[in-house]
């Protein structure tokens, strides 16, 4: 018999040994495997067109994640035909480094909104937030009518650009000066159609692939 036979032979024959030792192994796996994706996470840099949201809208995302808007809609368009037919050029990751947190999401009551924006007037948003079946009969969508009613809060916004700014969010001395007078004054229904009609502007890939394949004015094709 193989001489090492007496060690497996041990570790067979104990099973709370067996148990510590496969549980040492499997951790082993999975921070193989877990690590070098966080390490990754942390090296995904804003696609170009990407920039970290103005105070108005960083209410007005604040105000989305607040009213669980997330709970029926996802802003992440699939790498599938019928998606990217519907909606858009599919979502990467360097598209949501200002999201925190992300509003990726798999749950679709409701259409999918990472490209939403321009889709509609802000009228056409406006009516639709207030009372959705006016405009879309057999919607099951909730109303929002008391945006209209609530101020955003100067104070807060500009808190929160602070402490995004302390997380790495490159906003300049200007924006967070700027802040308050950006959205004193402004209702919850302003900010959040102002962060739905900029989703997914300037930054769809497509869009700057797009450019860059163009050709120089004048060129001969
Ligand atoms: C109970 C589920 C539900 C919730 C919660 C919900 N929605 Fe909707 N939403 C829908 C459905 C269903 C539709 C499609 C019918 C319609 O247009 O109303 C829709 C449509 C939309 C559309 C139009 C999409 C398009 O491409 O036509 C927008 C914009 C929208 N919702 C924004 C919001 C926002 C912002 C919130 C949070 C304040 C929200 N929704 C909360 C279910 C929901």
């Amino acid at each position: 018999m193989y001489r090492g036979y007496k060690y497996f032979e041990v570790i067979e024959k104990h099973a709370g040994l067996l148990g510590i030792l496969t549980a040492i192994m499997v951790s082993l796996g999975g921070l193989a495997e877990i690590t070098p994706l966080f390490i990754a996470a942390h090296k995904v840099e804003a696609a170009p067109g990407v920039k970290p949201y103005d105070a108005l809208r960083l209410a007005g995302k604040d105000i989305y994640v607040r009213e669980g808007c997330y709970l029926c809609h996802s802003q992440m368009i699939r790498a599938l035909q019928a998606e990217t037919e519907r909606y858009g050029h599919y979502s990467i990751a360097s598209e949501s480094v200002y999201d925190r947190p992300f509003q990726w999401g798999s749950k679709r009551t409701g259409p999918d909104l990472a490209r939403i924006g321009g889709k509609y007037s802000d009228e056409w948003q406006r009516v639709h937030l207030k009372a959705p079946r006016s405009v879309a009969p057999d919607s099951n969508m909730p109303g929002y009518p008391w945006l209209s009613q609530a101020l955003v809060d100067p104070v807060e916004t500009t808190k929160k650009m602070k402490v995004l700014r302390m997380l790495g969010d490159p906003y300049t001395d200007a924006d967070i000066a700027g802040a308050g007078a950006a959205v004193s004054g402004q209702t919850e229904m302003d900010a959040i159609v102002a962060y739905l009609q900029g989703l997914g502007i300037a930054n769809e890939p497509q869009a700057v692939a797009k450019d860059a394949a163009a050709p120089a004015e004048g060129a001969t094709p």
